[in-house]
């Protein structure tokens, strides 16, 4: 992670190294977080700009609302801090991690009494799942620990203390040596990548698994949706066996983090020719011009820092 010069917490901005919390951190113990991982690309179009940035505040929100967090800022304050934030830390592109969670002041399982703390965060940070993995596809491995239940958990959260199911499941494939694991959902079908969400190509259509398979509702995956919707492809949301993603001609995932990924691979069995597919190709080329705002289709998912707060760099 490279440092960036600022962190913004709880409505002030704080240098790299000051950004610290106590260790009896509610969230620290108790999992109680949650946040979103969002990006910010040097676009052709509109300079820096965050993608759909307003998306992953509501998703923010959202999440915090469904563990009775009432964060303490507006989705519109929490939208010009992190654009702040990008131009101050002068960057033109970085990876934001906005974190909502309970901090100092109580401890034991009923949270309501600690404290709502906020912090953002924004570093560079290259594609999740590598260049490489982005060019000729991952391996993959379907996990042995499954997707938490939607009648224990909530998958639709983006939630701190859930992730312990994706590290289990990322720690698993990596010392088995796949590069991602896909997670089935508690009926046994295709749910989601620890971090990313699924789409499977067969005789040219897609299919991506259903928001009741309990993965979590993808910004990316919406997009991904949209985008070979208006390449004229057709897009089904329903539930996939397993047998089905080694009978895929293509797989690719989503996410954030790891932006459109082929899966050239998945238990060993090689996915259609065992390079990413014409679908596939077509699809990321698309979504990367979305990214990069070289395409006037989707200019308004981008969020454009101002830029007197590049100014603000200048002068201090
Ligand atoms: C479990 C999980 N599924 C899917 C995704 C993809 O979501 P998005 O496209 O909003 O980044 C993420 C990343 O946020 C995730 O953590």
């Amino acid at each position: 992670m490279d440092a960036a010069d600022l962190i913004w917490m709880n409505g002030e901005f704080v240098a790299w190294d000051d950004a610290k919390i106590h260790v009896l951190t509610h969230g620290l113990h108790y999992g109680t977080g949650v946040f979103e991982g969002v990006r910010c690309y040097d676009t052709e179009s509109h300079g820096p700009a965050v993608f759909r940035h307003q998306d992953h505040v509501d998703r923010l929100f959202q999440s915090a609302s469904m563990y009775y967090m009432d964060i303490p800022f507006t989705r519109e304050q929490l939208r010009e801090a992190t654009l702040e934030l990008i131009g101050r830390n002068g960057q033109r592109s970085c990876y934001i991690r906005p974190l909502v969670y309970r901090g100092y002041g109580t401890m034991g399982l009923f949270p309501l009494d600690a404290p709502v703390d906020v912090s953002i965060a924004s570093w560079a940070w290259g594609s999740y799942l590598g260049d490489e993995g982005k060019a000729n596809g991952i391996r993959a491995r379907v996990s042995s620990w499954r997707r938490i239940s939607p009648d224990s958990l909530i998958p639709q959260a983006k939630a701190t203390g859930q992730y312990l199911n994706s590290i289990l499941a990322k720690v698993e494939a990596h010392k088995s040596g796949y590069e991602e694991a896909i997670l089935l959902d508690d009926h046994g079908y295709v749910c989601e990548g620890t971090g990313e969400n699924l789409f499977i190509v067969r005789g040219g259509k897609i299919a991506t698994p259903p928001l009741s398979s309990s993965l979590l509702d993808g910004i990316n995956r919406r997009s991904a949706i949209t985008i070979a919707q208006d390449l004229g492809y057709e897009v089904v949301e329903r539930t996939i066996s397993r047998a089905e993603l080694y009978l895929a001609d293509e797989i690719y995932c989503t996410g954030t983090a790891a932006e459109l990924t082929p899966i050239r691979e998945v238990d060993d069995h090689p996915i259609g020719t065992g390079k990413p597919g014409e679908v596939t190709r077509a699809v990321q080329a698309a979504f990367e011009d979305a990214l990069h705002g070289r395409s006037d289709r989707y200019a308004h998912w981008l969020d454009p820092i101002p830029s007197h707060f590049f100014s603000k760099v200048a002068a201090s």
